[in-house]
């Protein structure tokens, strides 16, 4: 017979010796919650792939950031559809496209709002590329220069936070060149610097009608089978002055995450992606699994691997389940 001295689960009889000895905790100050604004008046549309999510007018964007504020939910990601589409992305630096618009109206109306402007071309571009052509190849010098307008153009609207998602060789050291050149030197940059060419931003590129017209963002995003990478692309960002380093999508890749962690000091996010909130979305419909459950572990589990700051469509029911 085995001899029962040592006990782990004495740890684990009550629910108060348990918080007392909780590694990881998960609070509504962790989420930035991402929206998706297009033009229009009063527009308040589900996205079919990702229920529970809306296309918002600006108007509607700023009525829905008032409530992410009062649930505590420091900050929003914002997102847009333009009017108008071109070879380059124009609109996306545009100040009367609905980014800006919605960037500048809830600044105004919601100003404790941390706001992040996601600076990408690919819902902008008529190919649906992340930047600029040059036969079927994007052109990274290129696209540098029109990344650095978007991201000074969030920035005049009122953006805390530039967020490149483009996955552009130098964009970070372009950007902090341009916002600094333009006097927003207290804007700080969020990478993507760990971002893979990944299946599970399916669902996204439906909401944001930004899929590529032809081949996949492979020569450009990460490969999927790589980590050794993924410090590479940690370290030159933030040696070009990267204020946090994201990794994303974050749950297929939570071992990078935890090595990411543990080594560098700056803040990590990942970015819990549409895919991931969509296959929880479908099965909880179903009645397959436990949807606050299951949200509630996922979310700690990015916590847990290393992440402070956790992106998510989730964050609006996850602020009310951690309250109630
Ligand atoms: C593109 C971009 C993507 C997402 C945000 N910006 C992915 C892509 O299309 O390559 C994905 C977000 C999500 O899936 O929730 N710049
Ligand atoms: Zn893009």
């Amino acid at each position: 017979m085995i001899e029962q001295k040592l006990r782990p689960r004495r740890m684990r009889i009550t629910e108060n010796i348990r918080a007392m000895v909780r590694e990881t905790s998960l609070s509504v100050k962790d989420f930035v919650y991402p929206i998706f604004v297009v033009p229009g008046e009063n527009v308040k549309e589900e996205i079919p792939s990702m229920p529970g999510c809306y296309h918002l007018s600006v108007d509607r964007a700023v009525e829905l950031a008032r409530e992410i504020s009062c649930l505590g939910i420091p900050s929003v990601e914002v997102f847009g559809l333009p009017e108008y589409k071109d070879e380059i992305g124009s609109s996306a630096w545009d100040m009367n496209s609905p980014v800006q618009r919605a960037i500048k109206a809830i600044k105004a109306k919601v100003p404790e709002l941390a706001i992040v402007g996601d600076v990408c071309l690919c819902q902008y571009t008529n190919h649906g590329h992340c930047g600029q052509l040059c036969g079927h190849y994007v052109d990274n010098d290129a696209t540098l220069k029109l990344l650095q307008k978007v991201a000074v153009s969030q920035a005049e609207a009122g953006a805390d936070i530039i967020a490149p998602s483009d996955m552009m060789d130098g964009r970070v050291a372009a950007i902090r060149e341009a916002l600094d050149e333009k006097g927003f030197a207290n804007v700080s940059i969020m990478s993507y610097a760990v971002k893979y060419a990944s299946g599970y931003y399916g669902p996204f590129r439906d909401a944001a009608d930004s899929a590529p017209q032809f081949g996949d963002r492979r020569a450009y995003q990460m490969d999927p089978a790589n980590s050794r990478e993924a410090m590479k692309e940690v370290a030159l960002d933030i040696a070009e002055g990267a204020d946090i380093i994201m990794v994303k999508p974050a749950l297929a890749y939570l071992d990078v995450v935890r090595q990411v962690r543990d080594s560098i000091h700056h803040p990590v996010a990942v970015y819990n992606v549409s895919g991931e909130y969509a296959m929880v979305k479908a099965a909880a419909a179903n009645g397959w699994i436990d949807e606050k459950r299951i949200v509630l572990e996922t979310l700690t589990s990015m916590k847990r691997a290393g992440a402070d700051i956790i992106i998510t469509y989730h964050a609006i029911d996850a602020a009310k389940w951690l309250k109630g």
